[in-house]
């Protein structure tokens, strides 16, 4: 008898997932991939919330195009724009929109406050991106990193640089699902993981990978830009380090990226790199997570 991957009540992180559930979602994003007009009736008349503290470019507009094609209205949302900004609880705040909207798509700084709303909205809370987690961008990753290789089990991804939240989300996934992930980061900034694979070499990193992962060295919130600079220096993504990894590697990064600082241009804009690939995928990913959340259903 099978049994239906349970379906988190809130996405805050990818540890609110099992496997089967990350396995019915990307099956799920396929087919919404597939059918980019398929789904307009899906949540024709519901809205979503996108409540946005940091800039955005992918999560923002990937958000708006998934809600448009479930029927949804999206709601985008600046702190200067609600009474959040001047002092309203985000107990009152959640406990409002969640009288109006389906879902609420928050981007963060602390991993409190996606926290906080989820426990007092009555609607499904998804994170997409504070300082500690970026659920979303994971998702597509592992969306992108199957259509390439046809699986995920067995994989091998190094990721290298800063130890930051696209880390620490990419790492839980791939744990999740079978993936062999190793990050290599200078000391200080490994990812905030129990159990994760670190090492000092990108080379040793790279060595044998299917997918070679950065990110940028100074995250949205981060000080101390000098001091981060000097120490992942050494941890720029080149195509010395894109070599020591499989033939068949593909070069992924989250985006946006500084081109001459983690990665050089060389790489991104080479013939190996995934990146424009990882971007389209929020958007199906992103879909189908709305409507696994909103309706409870793992089928459109
Ligand atoms: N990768 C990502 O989340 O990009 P944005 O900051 O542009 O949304
Ligand atoms: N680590 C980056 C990711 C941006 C999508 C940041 O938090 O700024």
């Amino acid at each position: 008898m099978s049994t239906v991957p349970p379906i988190p009540a809130h996405l805050l992180e990818i540890g609110d997932l099992e496997r089967a559930s990350i396995e019915a979602l990307l099956d799920l994003a396929m087919v919404m991939k597939a059918r980019p007009h398929g789904f307009v009736e899906a949540l024709r008349g519901d809205t979503v919330v996108c409540y946005f503290e940091k800039p955005s470019t992918r999560t923002r507009v990937s958000f708006a195009a998934a809600a448009e094609r479930l029927g949804m209205l999206p709601l985008l949302l600046r702190p200067d724009e609600l009474q959040l900004g001047r002092g309203e609880t985000i107990e009152d705040t959640a406990r409002t929109l969640s009288r109006y909207a389906s879902a609420i798509v928050v981007r963060t700084f602390a991993q409190e406050t996606v926290r906080r709303l989820a426990a007092t909205s009555s609607v499904p809370v998804i994170n997409a991106l504070t300082d500690e987690h970026h659920p979303c961008q994971a998702l597509a990753d592992l969306l992108t990193l199957r259509e390439r290789f046809g699986r995920l089990e067995g994989l091998r991804v190094a990721y290298i640089g800063d130890g930051n939240n696209v880390a620490r989300s990419l790492l839980e996934a791939a744990a999740l699902v079978g993936i062999e992930a190793v990050a290599a980061c200078p000391p200080g900034y490994e990812p905030a993981l129990e159990g994760a694979t670190i090492v000092r070499d990108p080379l040793e990193a790279a060595a044998g990978a299917h997918a070679v992962y950065t990110d940028v060295w100074v995250s949205m919130g981060d000080e101390d830009e000098d001091a981060r600079v000097a120490a992942l220096a050494p941890y720029q993504v080149d195509a010395r380090v894109l070599a020591a990894a499989r033939a068949d590697a593909v070069f992924m990064h989250c985006l946006p990226a500084h081109r001459g600082e983690e990665v050089t241009a060389e790489v991104i804009d080479g013939p190996q790199s995934v990146v424009w690939q990882q971007a389209e995928n929020r958007l199906p990913t992103e879909e189908a997570l709305l409507l696994a959340l909103v309706t409870r259903r793992w089928e459109p």
